[in-house]
């Protein structure tokens, strides 16, 4: 069989380094924000090329504390609109709702399954007041479009980035308007931790300065507190883990990338369509997301054919349950999307044979 994404070898290949990490913080007894969580923090804010990185629990919470502390600092209030993608994974939605802010969802580009600027400007009203971008399945939103419809409308810009660690818009200008990015590092994403983790990034030193705070029960000095926050810090052991496998990240996403132009170029049927890449620097393929009319015949089909795949997502977020207040509206797009995509076996240690059974299966289909 091959698996989708086989968690055990991919930390597997690092056991050793885990095991003098986690040995290392034992002897220390150090842990709640010790050594590990400080150099993880300094290492990937250098990445990202920003100056602060705050380790917090997980990315939805690192949305959650991007928002709330936009609303302590009075950027942000209660009531507020924030266009968020309609086909995104909850989460986004979740973090708007749970800071006390409206979502506006809008239709994404069904090229890029990203944010279209065209959309986003039909939905400004006088309440909009920020835009969460999601770079969903690694590859980065247009932010050079959006950062000028933030900056024109004077709207908080956060960024999803879940799906993208390590992705680069090498364009220049996306850098001129400030952004604060939100990380996961649950175990499957690209940069994955053995458990629960997440990340702000950004150079925003007051926005930093109180999600250092908000995280930490809203408290600078140990008991004494000035923001009513919460309990969600990166986790000291899990640092340790990160700081062993960010300084694989970009090696690991050069190996997907080799992949995803073995199966862009590569798979060649009518019934399949690949997804978009301009092959700059700006995807990671954190997921590789094919489309097709009969999605779940596919899935069967592969599945037989001993190849796992998965569908990211099978609901789509304004049809769930827990948000019935939207059920009756209607995304043609987004709707679409989520009938149609199939996620390919995507990940780095993905061996050529396997790559090559993917692609022959695929073919034969
Ligand atoms: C696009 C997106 N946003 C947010 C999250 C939430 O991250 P976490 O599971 O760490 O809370 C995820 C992943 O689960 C995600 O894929």
């Amino acid at each position: 069989m091959i698996k989708f994404l086989d968690l055990q070898k991919i930390n597997a290949q690092y056991q050793d380094e885990f095991q003098r990490k986690l040995k290392s913080v034992l002897d220390k007894g150090w842990f709640i924000m010790g050594n590990e969580v400080e150099v993880f923090e300094k290492s990937f804010a250098a990445y990202c090329g920003r100056k602060y990185c705050i380790g917090v629990g997980n990315g939805l919470d690192a949305m959650v504390l991007i928002f709330k502390a936009n609303i302590a600092l009075g950027v942000l209030s209660k009531g507020d609109e924030i266009i968020v993608p309609a086909n995104t994974y909850i989460a986004s939605i979740l973090a708007i709702l749970q800071a006390d802010l409206v979502p506006v969802l809008v239709e994404p580009d069904e090229a890029t399954f990203n944010l279209d600027p065209t959309l986003i400007k039909e939905k400004i009203t006088s309440k909009t007041k920020g835009i969460l971008a999601v770079h969903l399945y690694g590859q980065l939103a247009d932010m050079q479009a959006i950062n000028m419809i933030a900056a024109k409308h004077n709207l908080v810009i956060v960024e999803d980035a879940a799906q993208s660690h390590g992705a680069v818009n090498q364009n220049a200008l996306q850098n001129t308007y400030p952004t604060t990015q939100a990380y996961s590092f649950y175990p499957g994403k690209n940069l994955g931790a053995l458990g629960d983790a997440g990340a702000v990034v950004t150079n925003d030193e007051q926005l930093a300065k109180t999600i250092y705070s908000l995280r930490n029960y809203g408290s600078e000095k140990k008991y004494h507190n000035e923001l009513i926050g919460v309990n969600s810090r990166l986790d000291e052991i899990q640092a340790a883990f990160l700081n062993v496998k960010l300084p694989y990240l970009d090696t690991e996403n050069e190996r997907r990338k080799v992949i995803a132009k073995r199966y862009l170029s590569e798979i060649k049927n009518d019934k399949i369509k690949l997804p978009f890449w301009d092959f700059s620097s700006n995807h990671v393929f954190h997921l590789f997301v094919i489309r097709t009319a009969n999605r779940n015949e596919l899935q069967r089909y592969l599945e037989q054919n001993g190849i796992e795949t998965l569908i990211h997502y099978p609901v789509a977020s304004h049809k769930q349950k827990a948000l019935s207040q939207w059920n009756h509206l209607s995304f043609p797009i987004t709707e679409r999307i989520h009938n149609e995509v199939l996620s390919l076996p995507m990940n780095p240690i993905l061996t050529n044979e396997e790559v090559d059974a993917v692609i022959h299966t695929l073919n034969q289909y």
